[in-house]
């Protein structure tokens, strides 16, 4: 079964989005390790390369059913932030749209009984969860641990020690 266009075009956005979360946690990256962060920096690296294998993985489906995937520009990320716990909260915003528009092509792939893609986007509806968790959980941290230095501090260690868990 083709493809159809409607979903050719919903996975070709998504390419733009997985590249765009790409650049954007890698402007994250370097500003904790500019700002003393490192162990956030990484954790950022790590996302970062993280994103680009899931628009890989998009790529690499649309090119294995025949059609030729639209490699996209980027935009220009923000590369200032107030804090760490603003760009924690800037991550969960972006993930929890790209969980809707993991969720659109997920419908229109049921719509129209195409199972291959229905099949293949499974991956990224539970990867999506744990996207979600990974930020919510360390946003909590600021509740529970506080935002003075110390507690930023330790919260940044935090997600230095997640930053091995989460490659993909
Ligand atoms: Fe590829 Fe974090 O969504």
């Amino acid at each position: 079964m083709k493809i159809s266009s409607g979903l050719t075009k919903a996975i070709n956005d998504q390419i733009a989005m997985e590249a765009n979360a790409s650049n954007n946690y890698l402007a994250m990256a370097c500003w904790c390790q500019i700002n003393g962060y490192e162990e956030s920096g990484n954790f950022f690296f790590t996302q970062s390369a993280e994103e680009r294998t899931h628009m890989m993985k998009f790529v690499t489906f649309l090119s294995g059913q025949g059609v030729k995937p639209v490699i996209p520009s980027t935009k220009q990320p923000s590369q200032s932030f107030k804090s760490l716990e603003s760009i924690c909260k800037t991550a969960l915003k972006n993930e929890q749209a790209v969980t809707k528009s993991i969720q659109k092509i997920a419908e229109l792939a049921l719509k129209q009984k195409d199972f291959a893609t229905r099949n293949f986007i499974q991956w990224f509806v539970d990867e999506q969860i744990e996207e979600e968790q990974k930020f919510e959980t360390i946003l909590q941290k600021f509740d529970l641990l506080g935002r003075d230095k110390l507690a930023i501090y330790e919260i940044n260690k935090l997600l230095g020690s997640s930053a091995s868990s989460t490659e993909e």
